[in-house]
């Protein structure tokens, strides 16, 4: 099978990774790729948001299947252009990559399907603003109706700043989604879904915050462990009952079924599972831990989902133990990163590439806020833990950051799901 994967972030590095261990696989290309993708795969350099480049692609280099990793051709339509080129394709199109692409849709889709989340108001007229933040207590939760990467988000007990945010949000010609604060620790579950039919990965827990403790602002993900010691073993099961499956039945019934990957980012509250966001795509850094752990073949799966064989896969198959990423970031992210400088150790076992490109004398440099992402594993999350930090250490890029802490609550038995009264 020729698999081609488009995207260029070390979500994507660990899709190829796990790819090329598929006895299925002869060849992989991936588009556009960077300098760790370079050494497993193909690289094409086309413009990934134009439906028509990556069908052209897809034929021309006689794909059997094409995995697109990020939201944004997914949004665009980039699986709907390449299903009709009669290319199997691993994603939505774009109308049920809406559940991403508009969390008003979203939120519309769940009430329709039962299934919790947060209450919540839309805003699109700043003289409505004050007295909508008035129909909210703090923390104020303030987002962005629309992709945003995972920093559109401000959560703050300052009503100052929810409303500047929501004032620089409006400003921008964005409407704006005020949320009611979801309590609990957070879960990433990931489903394989191909209209009703579902089938969860390892839930994991990502870590948005820029810093320790999960202080500064929100970021694309400084990084992930799973699967979660402090969940129920029935916890993939459950919130596929509860959860996901409420949710693909929803969209096949509204005439646009969801295939490929559905993200289901929730919060275990006391009063149960709460949706804080869906994702139409395999999440980052979530997936270069649970990934990691994947030995059911992975080119198979995901061409089953594509072509309407997901029904008939066997049970899916983990590695024992658990897996951790950490990720390394650029001076200066979330905010304008420093790029372009060289960075040692980046062809590691365990180290995946993001933002990084490698210049014409050979030098792996910076090209992004997230630049690598270190994965480590082992025999239970403490060992992972200590094989991700153990692997960075091996990794120097000037004036990078990244969380010392990821994990850390989760080995230390310091998360719970808190009990109803
Ligand atoms: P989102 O882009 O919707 O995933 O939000 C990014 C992050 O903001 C989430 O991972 C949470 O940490 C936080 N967040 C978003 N919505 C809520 C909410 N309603 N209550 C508490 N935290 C939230
Ligand atoms: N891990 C967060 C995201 O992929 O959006």
């Amino acid at each position: 099978m020729r698999v081609l994967v488009v995207g260029s972030g070390a979500r994507e590095h660990a899709i190829l990774l796990a790819l090329a261990q598929d006895p299925g696989v002869t060849a992989l290309a991936c588009a556009p790729g960077n300098a760790g993708t370079a050494s497993v795969a193909e690289q094409r350099g086309i413009d990934v948001l134009d439906p028509a480049a990556v069908t052209a692609l897809a034929g021309e280099w006689r794909a059997d299947l094409v995995v697109i990793g990020p939201e944004v051709p997914l949004v665009a339509g980039v699986a709907d252009a390449v299903r009709a080129a009669g290319i199997p394709c691993f994603g939505p199109g774009a109308d049920a990559a809406r559940i991403e692409g508009s969390k008003a849709f979203a939120k519309d889709v769940m009430a329709a399907a039962g299934v919790a989340t947060a209450g919540c108001e839309i805003v699109d007229n700043p003289a409505h603003l004050d007295a909508a933040l008035d129909r909210f207590t703090a923390p104020y939760v303030v987002k962005d109706d629309g992709l945003a990467a995972g920093k559109g988000v401000v959560v703050t007990s300052d009503r100052d700043l929810a409303r500047a945010h929501a004032m620089t949000l409006l400003d921008g010609g964005h409407p704006v989604l005020l949320e009611a604060f979801l309590d609990g620790p957070e879960a990433s579950l990931f489903c394989l879904v191909d209209g009703e039919v579902v089938v969860p990965l390892l839930p994991a827990q990502d870590f948005k915050r820029v810093g320790d403790d999960d202080t500064g602002p929100n970021t694309g993900g400084m990084g992930a462990y799973a699967p979660l010691p402090w969940a129920s073993p029935d916890l993939a099961d459950e919130l596929v009952e509860a959860v996901v499956a409420p949710v693909a039945r929803e969209m096949v019934a509204r005439g646009t079924p969801f295939t490929g990957l559905l993200y289901a980012g929730l919060a275990l509250t006391s009063q149960g599972p709460s949706v804080i966001e869906f994702n139409c795509r395999f999440g980052d850094p979530e997936t270069q831990a649970v990934l990691a752990l994947l030995r059911t073949p992975l080119a198979g799966l995901l061409h089953a989902t594509a072509t309407g064989g997901l029904a008939d896969v066997a049970p899916l198959e983990w590695a024992e133990g658990a897996a951790v990423t950490v990720v390394v970031a650029a001076e200066g992210y979330p905010g304008t990163p420093r790029l372009g400088d060289p960075i040692t150790g980046a062809d590691a076992d365990g180290v995946l590439h993001a933002g990084t490109r490698r210049r014409d004398d050979g030098a792996v440099v910076s090209s992004g806020g997230r630049v690598l992402s270190v994965v480590g594993t082992g025999a239970d999350l403490a060992a992972a833990r200590d094989d991700a930090y153990r692997r960075l250490e091996g990794v120097h890029l000037a004036g990078s950051h990244h969380r010392t802490d990821i994990a850390l609550r989760a080995v230390r038995g310091e998360i719970g799901v808190p009990t109803a009264d």
